[in-house]
């Protein structure tokens, strides 16, 4: 039997809601009837994308949260649980990227921090979520890894390029400890995608270059992604789990 993309009365949170992929990821979903709790470290974006929702009628609650820390995260949740009782779709798309620095050169304080908030962020919101997740016997998490996790980051450093690798194997571990709960844990690797990632990391002549490179000669668009992300969180991807998708235009064919 084939599905409707419909997630009615289905709760989604979504991290880094206020940039990018998770902010187009969060507009697809809310679009197809989630109730889709918009997060990150910055309010300023996420109260601006609950209005623009909220004027479409759409259902979506803006909550502030810094991903490194588990009491804000926890803080997250709970907010979600009171309003809506339940939690059935975590995107982790929070994410920091920082410039290719050789090894020798980056400080602790930077490598923890790349480490903090695209790795541990994904822990402790995958954690926090699951004993509620668990209890509707249904779940989707999303793991926004990269090309880079996959073969080498052109943009970002060594602890990017480490922490979107670490990324996979979390999301294959989760997906085979989880699955017993009708919940899958899948991760998107997307190459060079359009966003203020992007944008503040390469000129304009860069990301010309780059877009040369690609066999489809050109950057991802944050929508393209979302489409992604929106089916493997649907009904129809329910035989998906512990799979990691490379979106990159064919930049890498392995
Ligand atoms: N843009 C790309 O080319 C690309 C490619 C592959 C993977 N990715 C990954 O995709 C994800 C989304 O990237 P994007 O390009 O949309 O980036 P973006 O910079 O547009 O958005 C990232 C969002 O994460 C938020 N954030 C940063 N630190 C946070 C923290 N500690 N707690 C909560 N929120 C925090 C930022 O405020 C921002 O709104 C990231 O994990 C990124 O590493 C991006």
């Amino acid at each position: 039997m084939f599905n409707e993309n419909n997630f009615d009365n289905k709760v989604a949170i979504v991290t880094g809601a206020g940039s990018g992929m998770g902010m187009a990821a969060s507009k697809l979903l809310a679009m197809n009837g989630a109730n889709v709790i918009l997060s990150d470290i910055n309010k300023e974006s996420i109260v601006l994308l609950e209005k623009e929702l909220i004027d479409l009628g759409f259902n979506v609650k803006a909550i502030q949260g810094d991903v490194r820390y588990p009491k804000e995260v926890n803080n997250i949740v709970e907010q979600t649980v009171s309003i809506y009782k339940k939690i059935n779709i975590l995107i982790n798309s929070a994410g920091i990227l920082k410039p290719p620095t050789k090894v020798t050169e980056i400080d602790e304080t930077e490598w923890d921090l790349v480490m903090d908030v695209n790795l541990k962020g994904t822990f402790l919101c995958s954690k926090s979520v699951l004993p509620i997740m668990q209890l509707e016997k249904w779940g989707r998490i999303i793991n926004f890894s990269s090309t880079a996790g996959r073969s080498f980051s052109m943009v970002g450093g060594i602890h990017y390029t480490s922490s979107k690798a670490a990324i996979l194997g979390f999301t294959r571990h989760l997906a085979k400890e989880v699955a017993e709960y009708g919940i899958t844990v899948n991760a998107v690797c997307p190459g060079l995608v359009d966003t203020e990632m992007i944008r503040s990391s390469m000129d304009e002549e860069k990301i010309k270059n780059y877009a040369k490179s690609v066999p489809i000669q050109r950057l991802g668009t944050k929508e393209e992604v979302a489409e992604l992300v929106n089916f493997l969180v649907s009904d129809k991807a329910s035989y998906i789990t512990g799979a990691s998708f490379d979106i990159n235009g064919g930049y890498l064919m392995i």
